[in-house]
């Protein structure tokens, strides 16, 4: 019988495949350093633990865009944060997980949706469950993974009204951030056209030098928000997720609720209750958070210039837990060995280096021969690395060897890349390794 899903030709998740794939390999004895799947590696914050048992009894279902106490401090928020000061409660939904509330609005749009390459790989595949056409705009390593405004205006100008453009920032998978000049640019080129943007900035906590920047400041009629506490506040699990809407999309904001009435119906109550704490955004959130960012940084760029060493192209994250290296400057090398895809590239990684990453071209919108990979570097015991980091203060800057004594799990994934990439060199592309 031909299901729904074979018709549409979808595949489960790329990286839960993956996971799924690892842990299979783990079962069977092998020592696997998993750089493929991203989720934080830090506990949640005590006082949002301490939170969530106390309200375990809060049983009722609640209202569907969620408790009104709960959305006012989302505004509040973002308010505080982002200086993004004309949203009220009425203006937010929230739902289990910023995925499914993204999954909910492709399903009410009629337009097509344009989506950056690289992306984050789960935008596709919802719109194409959602029936909706896709259009790719691809973008360079040479602006840092970016779309600028004259590759955004060649891309839209065809586009139908009521389309809908995806703009993660920060970024998974190339952990790049717009600055504000950027997004000013992005945003004169939107004006110009009939469409809608969603702003998936579930990042924005942990960018880590400079303020986020958001574009939904410059687009004030048709910019969604999409956040929630996954990232920053290590709460993947929880399903926990908003969208705000501008006034302006307020049909948009009701269909979606109808849709969540009829679907998953509200965000678990307790979780709701639990995220206040979360959401007040007070010191110890803010503490909690500067120590998450720097060793992410001090790990990122222990990856990044580790390949960078190696002759690798990557650019240093900025915020988040990623970066997208090239590996193009060894094709030859793989290609005497017979690699002639990312996908058989990272096979041969995960195989002899014993590293798992996912590869950077279709799941990322993007061809096969692509030498590209995602890879996160969240592959460490965060609650050893954070209390280490709490123990220096904040005061005092984490010391250069931090990463190699307390992200071990993924300084050492990245340097057996590195030679497994030497062992290609050595041995005039037979692995050794
Ligand atoms: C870019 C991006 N957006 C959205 C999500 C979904 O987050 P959640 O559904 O947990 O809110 C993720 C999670 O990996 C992500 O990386």
């Amino acid at each position: 019988m031909e299901t729904l899903r074979a018709s549409l030709n979808i595949q489960p998740a790329l990286n839960l495949q993956l996971n799924e794939r690892v842990n299979e390999l783990k079962s069977a004895g092998m020592k696997i350093h998993h750089l493929g799947f991203g989720q934080s590696p830090f506990p949640v914050p005590e006082q949002a633990q301490r939170s969530l048992r106390e309200n375990a009894d809060k049983a009722e279902y609640v209202a569907v865009k969620g408790l009104l106490q709960t959305r006012e401090l989302i505004c509040k928020l973002h308010s505080r944060l982002d200086g993004l000061e004309r949203f009220t409660a009425d203006d937010v939904i929230i739902g289990p997980g910023s995925k499914d509330l993204l999954f909910l609005l492709m399903n009410v749009l009629r337009g097509d949706i344009y989506l950056l390459s690289p992306t984050w790989t789960t935008y596709k595949p919802q719109a194409q469950i959602a029936g909706r056409n896709t259009h790719i705009i691809r973008t360079s390593p040479d602006n840092g993974w970016k779309v600028t405004p004259s590759l955004l205006q060649s891309s839209l100008n065809n586009a139908i009204p009521g389309s809908l453009l995806v703009l993660c920032n920060p970024d998974n998978p190339t952990g790049a951030c717009y600055t504000k000049n950027e997004l000013q640019d992005i945003a004169k080129v939107i004006q110009k056209c009939d469409i809608i943007v969603l702003c998936d900035e579930i990042y924005a906590r942990l960018t880590y030098d400079a303020d986020h920047n958001t574009l939904v400041k410059y687009l004030p009629d048709r910019a969604i928000l999409s956040s929630g506490i996954s990232k920053w506040a290590s709460c993947g699990g929880w399903r926990f997720g908003y969208q705000l809407y501008p006034k302006k999309l307020r049909p948009v904001l009701d269909a979606v609720q109808a849709l969540a009435s009829n679907s998953y119906t509200c965000c678990s109550s307790p979780i709701q209750y639990a995220a206040q704490t979360l959401l007040r955004f007070d010191n110890d959130a803010s503490e909690y958070v500067q120590h998450c960012s720097r060793i992410l940084q001090a790990v990122g760029n222990y990856c990044a210039n580790t390949l960078l060493d190696a002759g690798v192209k990557v650019s240093h994250p900025q915020a988040g837990y990623y970066i997208f290296p090239d590996f193009e400057i060894y094709r030859e090398k793989f290609e005497a060995r017979g690699i002639r895809t990312g996908e058989q590239m990272c096979d041969a990684i995960l195989e002899e280096a014993g590293v798992a990453l996912l590869a950077g071209g279709p799941a990322f919108l993007d061809r096969e021969d692509r030498f590209t990979v995602r890879l996160c570097f969240i592959n460490f015991d965060g609650r050893i690395s954070l209390k280490a980091s709490r123990a220096l203060g904040l005061s005092t800057a984490l010391p250069q060897s931090f990463p190699q004594e307390y992200c071990k799990g993924t300084t050492e994934a990245v340097d057996n890349i590195v030679r497994w990439l030497q062992s290609l060199q050595v041995s005039n592309g037979v692995s050794d390794y």
